[in-house]
């Protein structure tokens, strides 16, 4: 696989990313079974759901040229308090950008900032057949866990999902504090 040399990744401004990412997004909800999503969030939608991201965990962008061509994200798996220690993790790439790196490379800043905040565990859910996101989970050391068997309904027919997971550090018990992503030093 040939890295890009021109990429930069970067951690996403709500106000000047929210169209390039929503406009990545839509075709996952309106044309594919890649989201449970019926209806894609507009631009503004978007730069609330980065903002409040970004108010705890990163929201990262790849950029070339100036221009947005994909985007990673994690966020908290589940709500209750003791899970806070563990994270879901999602990527999208332009569609006339796969293949060439970006997702890896994506999750090749976003994990490590992850760990430096003290998370313990990552994991995404993936609709089947997805074979690129299995690869793209699989090769960041990612392993199946298992799969939710016809759990979402979209364009007429039941999706199973797949959940990958990673051990991000092995922590102290009492585990420390997740730091939030505003109060991690550089
Ligand atoms: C999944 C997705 C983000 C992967 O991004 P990408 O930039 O194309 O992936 P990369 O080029 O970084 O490839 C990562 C690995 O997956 C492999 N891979 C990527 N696409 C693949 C495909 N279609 N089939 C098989 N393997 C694939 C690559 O060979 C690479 O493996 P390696 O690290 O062992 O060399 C991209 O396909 C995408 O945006 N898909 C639509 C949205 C989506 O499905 N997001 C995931 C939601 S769970």
């Amino acid at each position: 696989m040939t890295e890009q040399p021109g990429l930069r990744i970067r951690l996403a401004d709500p106000d000047r990313d929210a169209t390039p990412v929503a406009a990545i997004y839509r075709p996952a909800v309106e044309s594919s079974i890649v989201s449970f999503e019926e209806v894609a969030p507009a631009p503004d939608e978007m730069a609330a759901r980065i903002r409040a991201t970004l108010a705890r965990t990163p929201w990262l962008v790849a950029e070339e040229a100036n221009e947005v061509v994909g985007y990673a994200y994690a966020g908290q798996h589940r709500e209750r308090a003791g899970y806070r220690w563990s994270v879901d993790v999602s990527a999208y790439v332009h569609p006339d950008r796969h293949r060439r790196g970006i997702g890896r490379q994506l999750y090749g800043v976003l994990v490590p900032t992850l760990r430096r905040q003290g998370f313990v565990n990552a994991y995404a859910g993936i609709a089947l057949p997805n074979p690129a996101s299995v690869a793209l989970h699989t090769s960041i050391g990612m392993r199946r866990i298992g799969i939710y068997q016809r759990v979402g309904y979209k364009f007429g027919a039941w999706h199973d999902v797949a959940w990958f997971g990673m051990r991000l550090s092995h922590p102290a018990e009492p585990p420390a504090e997740p730091i939030p992503l505003p109060a991690l030093g550089a």
